[in-house]
């Protein structure tokens, strides 16, 4: 049974271009049925795009750790999940499993953006929206909220569980909340082989598609910001 934060690479079969699988996060298993969820980005997911019922795609997986749960000595913190644009496929499944238990924060450019917004809203039990236009939940970014939503409340209280753009995940982790965060970085075996998915953490090199996507926030090295 995959887990919330696990992933699939898939593939289009019969084709060069693109040669490689792309990863995505399961987004819903039901009935037998895997759903993913994506943005159209470059060619790979632009094919995908154009896929009728009856196309055949190739998909391996689960792959890869998944979200821990609030458990043990995290027992009692508020899970907070904080989702970036697409990071909503991501935290969707975890947030299936703690419904009312958590804080649900999530951020895009503007209201086109926050996709399934309906069903995180009516799942959590308390959602805030913010959009960098205004056009849907506050002004601003998913930080600014976080950061709004912990000042004066004890840090130890919330459980961070975060998916979306690498800035958005540094500036996260700047806020010394404890938690994980998915990070999505390029793939191209997803299997542990190529080493193309290093990602730096304080302990060394750890690949995303085997010993992730699933971090401990406050152990990702975050350069490129
Ligand atoms: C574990 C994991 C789970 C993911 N889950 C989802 C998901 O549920 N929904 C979703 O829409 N996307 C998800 N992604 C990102 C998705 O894999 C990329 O968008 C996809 O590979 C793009 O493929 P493409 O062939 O369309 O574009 P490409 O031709 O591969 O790339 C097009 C452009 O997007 C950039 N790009 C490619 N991959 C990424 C990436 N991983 N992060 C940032 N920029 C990238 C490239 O640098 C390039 O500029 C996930 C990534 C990982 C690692
Ligand atoms: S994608 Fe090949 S090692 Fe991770």
């Amino acid at each position: 049974m995959p887990m919330p934060g696990q992933f699939f690479m898939v593939g289009l079969p019969g084709r060069l271009d693109p040669l490689l699988k792309r990863p995505f996060g399961l987004f819903r298993h039901e009935d037998g049925l895997l759903s993913f969820m994506y943005r159209v980005r470059g060619k790979g997911t632009l094919i995908m795009s154009g896929l009728v019922p009856g196309d055949t795609v190739e998909i391996l997986g689960p792959l890869g750790n998944h979200y821990p749960l609030p458990e043990g000595k995290y027992r009692i913190r508020k899970p907070l999940l904080v989702a970036g644009g697409t990071g909503v496929a991501s935290l969707l499944p975890l947030l299936r499993e703690l419904k009312k238990n958590s804080i649900f924060v999530y951020g895009g450019r503007n209201r086109d953006e926050l996709l399934c917004i309906d069903e995180v809203r009516g799942l959590a039990g308390e959602f805030i929206a913010a959009t960098q236009d205004g056009s849907e939940g506050v002004r601003g970014t998913a930080v600014d909220v976080v950061t709004d939503l912990i000042r004066g409340r004890d840090k130890d209280g919330f459980l961070l569980y975060a998916c979306g753009p690498a800035g958005m995940l540094k500036s996260l982790q700047g806020l010394g909340l404890q938690g994980y965060c998915a990070m999505e970085e390029n793939m191209a075996c997803g299997t542990g082989v190529c080493l193309g998915c290093a990602v730096k953490t304080s302990t060394g090199y750890k690949r995303a598609c085997t010993e992730g996507p699933v971090f401990d926030i406050n152990e990702v090295v975050f350069e490129r910001f």
